[in-house]
């Protein structure tokens, strides 16, 4: 058996066409295809805007800055997540406050959020106020991990409870579903990201949903170096060089095209991993909520160490050796050097879940044999 790779583009003759017409018109920076794959993703999800950006990390960014949120405004955000949520807070002039996740779908716990705010805030003036810092709570930054979905009503309840801002990190969540309504399709701010790996690509790229027009405008100012509408060699304000490329934008258009395709291989290679390794006891597969519809950008296994002897880690090197990639989850950002200077509420769960969880191969070409491989050798490891 060849190498089998943790997530690998899958890139097809449409998609080739596509970058060919681009570069054959000599489109390559500014050009049609930005605007036919906003479309395409405005229309599939059912989102009133869609803005083209050179990178998820430049949407997450932007929507705060188009937000009403002001410089040391904090952001509550799980740790568990990849470090591109946190250093965009940071560079939008905000601060993050490192909140607890859900061990069972490794979300945000809406409970986790409850817990800060009751215990270590008050409100002075109107204003939600960290009481040791007297800094000021105004966001949540939710964070749809792994393709799971949050618990939209109970984060909504929260939000309106304390006049909190909702931004969503939907960089890993692309077509998921809550209450079978899909993510971003009205989300105020709704970052998506076509990284290499993600569930489609265009190289590198991103996209901000957003249901408010003057958000919108903003957005694709800011994206733009601050260009005013109604005078493109006048600047309104200081803005930023994020738009995404016509190539990459042809590139991610095609993939756009294939997208219920990958969407669907996506919940085959889950449901064939589940099948076999889920039987196993002290494995179980992490899966979104039931009333979710989550995509399995990747597949993540928990593994109870107590029942089968070995620990997340261990199977990762046992899977490397017989060639099989796997990555462990996030690792908690709040240990890291640049973050550990932030609030930060109770943390268990992450911590746990950073021990037990392991992402298995899913690339969307993953064929059923190689499925099997993965699973026979894990299989016998148990069994040894
Ligand atoms: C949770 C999360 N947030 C943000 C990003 C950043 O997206 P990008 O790499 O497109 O900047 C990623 C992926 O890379 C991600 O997984």
């Amino acid at each position: 058996m060849n190498k089998i790779p943790l997530a690998v583009p899958v890139i097809g003759d449409v998609e080739k066409k596509c970058i060919s017409e681009a570069l054959s018109s000599n489109h390559i920076a500014i050009g049609p295809h930005v605007k036919l794959f906003e479309d395409q993703i405005a229309n599939f999800l059912g989102a009133k805007n869609a803005i083209a950006l050179n990178s998820g990390t430049a949407a997450l960014q932007l929507m705060i800055e188009a937000s009403d949120l002001t410089k040391g405004d904090v952001i509550l955000v799980p740790s568990l997540t990849f470090g591109a949520t946190v250093n965009a807070i940071i560079h939008a002039g905000c601060e993050p406050c490192f909140i607890d996740i859900d061990a069972s779908d490794l979300c945000i716990a809406p409970t986790s959020i409850e817990r800060f705010i009751s215990e270590r805030c008050h409100i002075a003036d109107g204003r939600l106020l960290e009481k040791e810092t007297g800094k000021s709570v105004k966001a949540i930054m939710i964070v749809h991990m792994y393709g799971n979905v949050c618990n939209m009503a109970l984060i909504a309840r929260v939000a309106k409870k304390y006049g909190l801002e909702i931004f969503e990190d939907g960089t890993e969540a692309l077509g998921a579903k809550f209450d079978n309504v899909p993510l971003g399709s009205n989300s105020r701010f709704f970052a998506l990201s076509f990284n290499g790996n993600k569930i489609i690509t265009s190289g590198g790229g991103g996209m901000l949903l957003t249901n408010d027009s003057t958000v919108a405008d903003k957005v694709r100012q800011l994206a733009a170096q601050g260009k005013s509408i109604h005078d493109p060699a006048d600047i309104d304000f200081v803005g930023h060089n994020f738009r995404m490329p016509n190539l990459n934008a042809a590139f991610a258009y095609g993939q756009s095209l294939v997208l219920a395709n990958h969407l669907e291989r996506k919940q085959i290679i889950a449901k064939e991993y589940n099948a076999r390794l889920g039987k196993l006891e002290g494995l179980s597969m992490i899966t979104s909520a039931p009333d979710t519809w989550g995509v399995f950008w990747m597949v993540v296994f928990r593994v109870d160490p107590k029942k089968i002897g070995f620990d997340a880690l261990r199977l990762g090197q046992f899977l490397a050796d017989a060639g099989i990639e796997t990555r462990p989850v996030w690792k908690p950002l709040d240990t890291m050097l640049p973050f550990k200077k932030f609030l930060k509420g109770e943390l268990k769960f992450c911590y746990d879940v950073y021990q037990k969880c392991i992402c298995l191969p899913c690339s969307v070409n993953l064929e059923i044999d190689e499925i099997n491989y993965i699973c026979e050798k894990i299989e016998n490891l148990i069994t040894e």
